[in-house]
């Protein structure tokens, strides 16, 4: 009789191979267990049932990981993705590496998780990479509660109503300086929003106009540039855990911790002389100097993380507002009737051409233009992913049962886009008697406990430009052949 294969197999190589399988088995199973979220443990002490709204299938141990990170390579791939994301539902759940995200993607259940249950969803997780290196531990928006408390106390200065007069009237004087850029220069349009958005940053915050050489101004948006970048974005934040290996093992880490004391050193080069000037008695009013550094304010915070706060404050403010300054421009090439609409607004309330420009003070007769100012941060949401919120405890809501730590974020587009007639442009939607409020009825300046602290000043520099530049400017498309004006 022919014998088996198996046969020729001796008894030690078959139990060789079995120990070799199970080996691997093991090792997967602890690998699991080690670096997937708490919903997916095979083997959780505290077992509960999870309950998480559909999602993407993912792959073992990194589950979605590959598709994000092909995803947000650019713009023009990670829009269609967040998009196509909201097909799952008002919630959508992505498993990368150790984390669980939970996108939001209506108002109904951004107000629902980020508003109403903002006491157990303000922490910002984890962020080795990002927040432990690059910013030191120090910039705010990504700081964990405990440590990030104080600096938003001082931060709400911002949100005040006296100082918030003063402000406004450095972006009128700040628009100015656009308005005669933008006649001299108007292929630049888009570096004249950049030094506007810049230059009135710099003045609320540090006391100054953007007077500094041009190869620091473009340093500090390099710096600005490359913090965006990192968020998100690098293997160990999606696995945190991987930051306590002891430290010769972590052989990531002199590369960020080089490009941190770099930022470090670049925001060190704007505030020092600030501070200088603040402790002298020569320093120009601010919220460095009226807020940050005054002694009623009782700040407990270190020379750097004061520096973080003021530097992060600029850094936040400007490139948002810059970006809603493009977005503008292409709103008005595209729908030039809602910019006619607003010019003929201004006429009514300036007079046609009559030397006198609109300001601060005629928001309350400026409902149109307040209400075109909403409709372009929905129409193309600036920030496409508010950062995590992250659960400090395990939270029962509507059917799904969610572990602590889960992180929560806003999909702006979809969210933005859950309106009647999504894609028309619209300004009249807003007219409800809230339309000079940017934060009612759009998210996209976050919410809860860590809503944008800037969102008041954002809204006046935003009416102010939007309202100048459409009553001094026509936006025309112009061929490259005939750009030179
Ligand atoms: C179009 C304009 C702007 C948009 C769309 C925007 C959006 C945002 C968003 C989405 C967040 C995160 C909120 C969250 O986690 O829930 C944020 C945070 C922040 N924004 Fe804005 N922002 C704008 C303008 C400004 C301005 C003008 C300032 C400056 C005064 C500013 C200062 C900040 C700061 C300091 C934070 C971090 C707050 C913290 O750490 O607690 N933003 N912003």
């Amino acid at each position: 009789m022919a014998s088996l294969p198996f046969d020729s197999l001796s008894s030690a190589t078959l139990t060789a191979c079995f120990s070799f399988a199970a080996s691997l088995c093991l090792l997967y199973i602890i690998l699991h267990e080690a670096l997937a979220p708490a919903h997916a443990h095979f083997l959780a002490l505290r077992r509960k049932k999870w309950r998480l709204p559909a999602g993407p299938p993912g792959l073992p141990l990194i589950g979605n990981l590959h598709q994000w990170r092909s995803a947000r390579r650019s713009s023009v791939t990670l829009l269609p993705y967040l998009t196509s994301l909201a097909a799952y539902g008002e919630m959508t759940t992505l498993t990368l590496g150790s984390k669980t995200w939970v996108l939001l993607n209506t108002p109904r259940v951004v107000n629902e998780i980020i508003n109403k249950r903002g006491s157990i969803t303000h922490q910002r997780p984890p962020m080795p990479i990002a927040s432990d290196l690059i910013s030191r531990g120090k910039r705010s928006v990504l700081r964990p509660t405990a440590v990030w408390l104080e600096g938003r106390r001082v931060m709400h200065h911002l949100l005040n109503g006296s100082p918030l007069k003063t402000y406004g009237e450095w972006q009128e004087l700040e628009s100015i300086q656009m308005l005669a850029s933008y006649l001299f220069q108007p292929e630049k349009w888009y570096a004249h929003h950049y030094r506007y958005a810049n230059s009135v940053l710099h003045r609320i915050v540090l006391g100054e106009g953007l007077e500094k050489e041009t190869a620091e101004v473009e340093n500090l948006q390099r710096v600005i540039a490359e913090f965006l970048r990192n968020i998100n974005a690098n293997i160990v934040d999606f696995y945190p855990q991987l930051a306590s290996l002891p430290k010769f093992l972590q052989f990531w880490r002199r590369g960020w911790d080089k490009m941190g004391l770099d930022h470090c050193e670049a925001f060190m080069s704007w505030w020092a002389p600030v501070k200088k000037a603040c402790e002298e008695g020569t320093a120009p009013p601010s919220f460095v100097r009226d807020a940050l550094l005054a002694k009623e304010t009782r700040y407990t915070g270190s020379d750097e993380e004061a520096m973080y706060l003021a530097m992060g404050t600029i850094s936040a403010g400007s490139d948002n507002t810059r970006m809603l300054l493009n977005t503008l421009v292409m709103a008005a090439l595209c729908h030039p009737d809602a910019m006619t609409k607003a010019r003929e607004e201004a006429d009514a309330v300036c007079g046609n051409m009559a030397g006198r420009l609109p300001g601060i003070g005629d928001i309350p007769k400026m409902p149109y233009t307040c209400a075109l100012v909403k409709e372009v941060l929905r129409w193309r949401p600036v920030v496409p992913l508010v950062p995590q919120h992250q659960l400090i405890q395990d939270l029962d809501f509507e059917g799904y049962c969610f572990p602590a730590g889960t992180e929560f974020l806003i999909n702006s587009f979809p969210v933005a886009h859950n309106v009647d007639g999504p894609n028309v442009f619209w300004p009249e939607r807003w007219m409800d008697g809230n339309e000079a409020s940017v934060t009612q009825g759009l998210w996209v300046f976050g919410g809860g406990r860590r809503v944008c602290v800037g969102y008041k000043l954002a809204q006046t520099q935003l009416l102010v430009a939007f309202a100048r530049l459409l009553y001094c400017f026509d936006y025309a498309t112009v061929s490259l052949a005939r750009s030179s004006f």
